[in-house]
This record gives C-alpha cells, sequence and structure tokens, in this order.
C-alpha cells in the first residue's frame, strides 16, 4: 500500500531507488557509456513548448484511442523491459495486470522474469510479446509458443545486434555472471526488504529461456548471450513475416529509410526507440525524427519511446504525428516502489496528466491533438 501522497512519476521513481540496491536502481535507471542519449530523450520532451487555444467547452474529455485493431483507454503502451523480477517478484505479470486494468498494451520482454505462458494465463489484457534479434532456432521455438498462448502482437527489437555498453552495471557488479563481493554484499544488507523478498521468491530468472541445459539465471543470460544474431538483416525480417501470421511491429526504428523498407515489407507499425539510451550512445531521440518517419509512413502506425515522464510528454508525441507512445522506466519505477499498487499508480498518473493537459490546452478529444497546439 501506498502511504505518503506520491504526486509524480519522479516521487515513484525516488520511492524505487530508497528501496532497491543501488545496482538494481542504476540497471534501471541508467544508460549506455555517456549518457548522453538518455539525457536527450528528456531534453527532446522538455524543448518543446505548447500553444493552447482556450474558451473552448472541454467538460467532456475522451484520451482513447482506435490503433492496430484495438480500443487503447490511453495513447501509451507499457515498453518490453528484461530481468524485471529483480525490482519486485513477479514484475512482469503485475505490471501486466495493471495494464489491462489501465485498458493499455502490455508488451512481454523475451527476457521477462515470468514465462510468456504465465503471463498469458494470469493477467490478460492485450497482450504483445517482444523478440530479440537472435538466432533462428531460438526465435521460432519463442514465436510458436507465444502464438500457442495467445498472444496476436509481436514487436521485434532491431537496435540490439550486441548489448550497449552500460558502465555502471559494470562497476556495480550488476553483470551475468553475478558475483557476489564485498561491495555488492553490503548494498543488498542495506536495502533488507527487497533482500528478503528476493530470498522468499528466488533469484529471478530469464523464464522464457529455462531449459534443462539452462536451469538458473546466469545460463540463461549467458544462452541468450550465445544466441544473439548480429547477422539478422532485412531477409532475415522478411521471413519472420512470412511466419507470424498477426501484427508485426519493429522497435528501434530511428531513420526513416529504414521505416520505409520496413512497412514496404508488410509490418503493421513502427516503433521509434533509442532503447532508452541504453544502446547506442550518440543517438538521435525518438521525438527528433518523428516528423520525418510520420512523413514516410502514410498514416501506418507510429510509435515512439524513450523519456516519457509525464502526461503532456505523450500529449507532445500526439501533436507531433505519434499514434502512442511506450513507457518504459516510468512504469518500472512504479512497479519497484510498490509492486503492483506502485504500477497502477504510474500508469493512472500519466492518464491523470494528459487528461488535464488536455483541458488546459482547450482540447476534448485526444483526435484532435496535432501540430498547431506546437509553438514555432
Ligand atoms: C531496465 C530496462 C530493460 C529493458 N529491456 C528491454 C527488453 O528486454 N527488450 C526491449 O525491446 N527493450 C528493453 N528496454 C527498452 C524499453 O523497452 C524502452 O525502449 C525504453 O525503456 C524507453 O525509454 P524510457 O525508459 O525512458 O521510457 C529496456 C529498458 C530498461 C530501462
Amino acid at each position: 500500500m501506498l502511504s505518503t501522497p506520491l504526486a509524480n512519476i519522479a516521487d515513484l521513481r525516488e520511492r524505487a531507488r530508497r528501496r532497491l540496491p543501488r545496482m538494481v536502481f542504476e540497471y534501471l535507471d541508467g544508460g549506455a557509456e555517456d549518457e548522453v542519449t538518455l539525457r536527450a530523450n528528456r531534453a527532446a520532451f522538455e524543448a518543446i513548448r505548447l500553444r493552447p487555444r482556450l474558451l473552448k467547452d472541454t467538460a467532456q474529455r475522451q484520451q482513447s484511442v482506435e490503433l492496430l485493431g484495438e480500443t487503447w483507454r490511453s495513447p501509451m503502451a507499457v515498453a518490453p523491459v528484461g530481468l524485471a523480477g529483480v525490482f519486485w517478484p513477479r514484475a512482469d505479470v503485475l505490471v501486466a495486470k495493471a495494464a489491462a486494468e489501465a485498458g493499455v498494451p502490455y508488451i512481454l520482454s523475451t527476457a521477462s522474469s515470468a514465462t510468456l505462458e504465465d503471463v498469458a494465463r494470469e493477467a490478460g489484457g492485450n497482450l504483445w510479446f517482444q523478440l530479440y534479434v537472435i538466432s533462428r532456432a531460438l526465435a521460432d521455438g519463442l514465436v510458436d509458443r507465444a502464438l500457442a498462448a495467445g498472444y496476436r502482437t509481436l514487436v521485434l527489437t532491431i537496435d540490439v545486434p550486441v548489448s550497449g555498453y552500460r558502465e555502471r552495471d559494470l562497476r556495480n557488479g550488476f553483470s551475468q555472471p553475478f558475483r557476489i563481493t564485498p561491495r555488492t554484499a553490503l548494498d543488498v544488507a542495506r536495502h533488507p526488504a527487497w533482500a528478503l523478498q528476493m530470498l522468499r521468491h528466488g533469484a529471478p530468472q530469464l523464464a522464457n529461456l529455462a531449459s534443462v541445459d539452462a536451469t538458473d539465471a546466469d545460463s540463461q543470460a549467458a544462452l541468450l548471450k550465445r544466441q544473439m544474431d548480429a547477422s539478422y538483416d532485412w531477409t532475415a525480417l522478411a521471413r519472420l513475416r512470412e511466419r507470424w501470421p498477426h501484427r508485426l511491429l519493429v522497435k528501434g526504428v530511428l531513420h526513416p529509410d529504414d521505416a520505409r523498407d520496413a512497412f514496404a515489407l508488410g509490418v503493421d507499425g513502427v516503433i521509434l526507440s533509442n532503447h532508452g539510451g541504453r544502446q547506442l550512445d550518440g543517438a538521435v531521440s525518438a521525438l527528433d525524427v518523428l516528423p520525418e518517419v510520420v512523413a514516410v509512413a502514410q498514416g501506418r502506425p507510429v510509435l515512439i519511446d524513450g523519456g516519457v515522464r509525464r502526461g503532456v510528454d505523450i500529449v507532445k508525441a500526439r501533436a507531433l504525428g505519434a499514434d502512442a507512445v511506450l513507457v518504459g522506466r516510468a512504469v518500472q519505477y512504479g512497479v519497484a516502489a510498490a509492486g503492483q499498487a506502485g504500477a497502477a499508480r504510474a500508469l493512472a498518473m500519466l492518464r491523470e496528466e494528459v487528461d488535464r493537459v488536455m483541458a488546459l490546452s482547450g482540447l476534448a478529444d485526444i483526435a484532435d491533438v496535432n501540430s498547431a497546439l506546437i509553438a514555432p
């Protein structure tokens, strides 16, 4: 339960920071190398100013959207986040339930701590599955399982041909295989509530990859690393398009030509993303390339992520032509702070903020948010 008032996502982040060992918090919070792109994601949103038109009747407001054949109660989806079980036991299931209650899609990571079957069975709602660029054999097995479990939207993450270099994790000893050093032991001992939870529930695994020869998190992470396939190219995407009979989106696009090529192959939507600043440091923010991509998309779905911390960010993304955003850390701060209630709180905060921004901008329907709202 949440006692002291939490006003915004930053408060949830602070609560998470206090609850988690530093190495776990920095795994969640940090980015690659100098974190230039991580900061650019926030800066891009903050640089935009709105020009409201007022004296409009906004007494009744609605922010639901029809997208990819479904109704979303808000123009946001929960981004895939690997190893979420270190933030709170069974975080994947809890966040998926919070998303279902909020009426927004939830994207389960390949590297989830609960199996894709368990999440489908326990959470319900609009569930998507995220796939990495991995070897054919491993990918085919996961895709077949996702199909059998009822997932109808697949997201291929293309910006991880290799892992980004996250130096905080390296310094903190948050790596695979996990090594207990005097420093990590002290870090854990200083966060007893978290430590007790992990003891009670066991160390989180990469559950989708559990097999007879990969029974613990270390060997599962090593398996995933071995299977990452930097030779994955457009031919491999074309093959996936043929294999997967339902909606397919590509996540990690940052160039209008890649968006155009993806649409030409028959993908149903693109997600502009720099992986929350965790992969190529120096990459542009999704928001900066959004108008160019919207121009080539010709009405086909364009989603963006990276740096969404406020409802006003979601309104700005819509005004620049995005259909919806993915929310990564904001929801994970919530689950890390207070489990399912915290994740639900994060989604509710964003929804309430969108609603208020619409009223303050003189817009009753999210469909009326467009470039006229942006100051030139
Ligand atoms: C801790 C963490 C783990 C992530 N794991 C994955 C993953 O497994 N697959 C993936 O496609 N993206 C992953 N991402 C990237 C998110 O899906 C998303 O692109 C990013 O978090 C958006 O930025 P934001 O956190 O500023 O909202 C991860 C992000 C974080 C913070």
